[in-house]
């Protein structure tokens, strides 16, 4: 276990939902299982006129999020853990002089010792970002000579291209590019920091990964839930900003990207950057039009429930063109992908929810059996990233009987069967590595641009292009028909089901 530091974490948008839901569950869990340093203390920054136990009350000892991890605590368990937080009010603005701010942060650190050891942490809007780190430096708070200071930013990092970089630019005015920590909660899941494992640690996948062995790949991102209470901010994203150029290429850039050299942050990210300057970027319109499908869910009744279609959701324009369906089919060009198209999914009101990476294998060059059915049952491997985390390989197996008449079998791992199964949550995960200064897992700058430089002209031609169409599929099904028509030859999307083993369309009516 690595030696976390004393230190404060400071949260800006203290009193937003996403401090309540996601950051302080996730400290909870550090607390319980003693990851957290000695000298450590929270301190809640917002507009919100609250007192410290007004503050603890909201965030732990009444929280909802926290109830069922709470349970089985004693209350002096608890309250020990809530007396770590502190609130400070900023009053109407962030955008005012910081000072009292400051003497807070240097009052605690003094009565707490955090070494001057701080973290950032802004759960704000983006457009709050440079505002904060400007304030924060002229209180000389990003001043590393007696302690480190480190920020850490939510997404949307930007809105396109000119707009991530211009945050960029911003936030490197005020802190260093070591300084800044910008998460994907993507990574901070098991099983997408798997997907190294699985290609670097076996001999057995690395040398087929690539052009000579691999067909095609297909990833696929489905949630059952429609925009629910955000539609005022999906409406101005959707589906490509929401997961695709952040979650989604982040999955692309670790399938991609070439052994790094280590397994240090520094080369990792190189190698991601990489990957994802490699990628093709589309230009023309017969390009967009052929490799990218939006659509938009509607009306329907699921399991014997209406659900309103996306227009009808609250903050959510009646005419709007939003997709809330993104299918996109793009290649690689380098060395190793030349030719092999990448299938790439998102949408929200699917039939279930599940995200998985299928690498499909090319068929053997000279087939032997020819009377089985083989054709057309290509090799698979399917990494499922959620639910029911796992591996499973697809392979030909002889029917028993005369003749060979091959079947297709499945070799299955799940990471519920392991010993130790204790799986972090990716917030848990992502702010203790923030804690302990290991960047591995959060994007850089250079990432994060060559992800907008790819998604935005699919954007632009979704805005402004002349032939381009957002179709309606009914809540619950898997998107429009019209995705089909992205694949190449006789392939079909592989529609997974609940469980990892689960034939494709495999659906439960429950
Ligand atoms: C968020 C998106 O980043 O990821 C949400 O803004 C989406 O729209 C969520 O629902 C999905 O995360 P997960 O971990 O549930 O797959």
């Amino acid at each position: 276990m690595n030696k976390t530091a004393n230190q404060m974490l400071v949260i800006f948008g203290a009193s937003g939902d996403l401090t309540a839901r996601k950051l302080v569950p996730a400290l909870f869990n550090l607390y319980k299982a003693k990851q957290l340093p000695e000298n450590f203390v929270v301190l809640g920054v917002s507009r919100s006129n609250m007192t410290d136990g007004e503050f603890r009350k909201k965030v732990v000892q009444e929280s909802t999020y926290l109830k069922d991890k709470v349970k089985d605590a004693s209350l002096d368990f608890i309250n020990t853990f809530a007396d770590k937080f502190f609130y400070e009010d900023l009053g109407e603005d962030y955008n005012k002089v910081y000072n009292k701010l400051a003497t807070r942060i240097s009052d605690l650190n003094n009565k707490f010792s955090t070494g001057e050891n701080y973290i950032f942490y802004l759960s704000t809007p983006p457009s709050l970002y440079e505002v904060i780190a400007k304030n924060l430096s002229e209180q000389g708070l990003n001043n590393e000579t007696n302690g480190w200071k480190r920020i850490i930013v939510e997404k949307p990092f930007g809105y396109s291209l000119e707009t991530a970089k211009k945050l960029n630019i911003g936030l490197q005015t005020y802190f260093n590019e070591s300084q800044i920590y910008r998460i994907d909660h993507y990574l901070g899941k098991e099983t997408v920091q798997n997907l190294l494992v699985t290609r670097f640690s076996n001999s057995i996948f690395e040398p087929l990964w690539n052009r000579n062995y691999i067909h095609h790949i297909e990833i696929t991102n489905a949630e059952s839930v429609g925009v629910e209470k955000r539609g005022g901010y999906y409406d101005k994203s959707g589906a490509l900003r929401d997961m695709f150029q952040n979650h989604l290429l982040q999955i692309v850039s670790l399938i991609v990207m070439e052994p790094p050299i280590d397994a240090s942050a520094q080369e990792i990210r190189n190698e991601k950057v990489k990957a994802l300057k490699s990628l093709r970027i589309m230009r023309d319109e017969e390009t967009l039009y052929n490799n990218t499908v939006r659509g938009q869910y509607l009306a329907s009744v699921i399991d014997g429930k209406k659900v309103k279609g996306y227009r009808e959701e609250e903050g959510v324009d009646p005419n709007s063109k939003t997709e809330t369906y993104a299918a996109i089919k793009f290649f690689v060009d380098n060395w190793r992908w030349k030719d092999v198209p990448f299938y790439v999914r998102t949408a929200k009101r699917m039939p279930t929810k599940v995200t998985e990476v299928v690498i499909h294998f090319k068929s053997p060059h000279h087939q032997v059996f020819k009377n089985s059915d083989m054709n057309n049952k290509d090799n698979q491997l399917i990494i499922r990233i959620q639910p029911d985390e796992g591996i499973l390989i697809k392979f030909g197996v002889k029917v028993p009987g005369q003749g060979f008449t091959v079947e297709r079998a499945n070799l299955d791992f799940y990471y519920s069967n392991l010993a130790d199964n204790n799986v972090m949550d990716a917030y848990e995960r992502l702010l203790l590595d923030a804690m302990q200064g290991d960047a591995t897992l959060y994007a850089r700058a250079d990432e994060v641009e060559a992800a907008w430089e790819f998604v935005d002209p699919i954007l632009d031609y979704w805005k402004n292009g002349s032939d381009v169409n957002i179709y309606g599929y009914s809540s619950g099904v898997w998107g429009p028909t019209n995705s089909d028509r992205l694949l190449e030859g006789d392939l079909k999307w592989r529609n997974p089901g609940e469980n990892l083993a689960d034939d494709p369309g495999f659906c439960v009516i429950k």
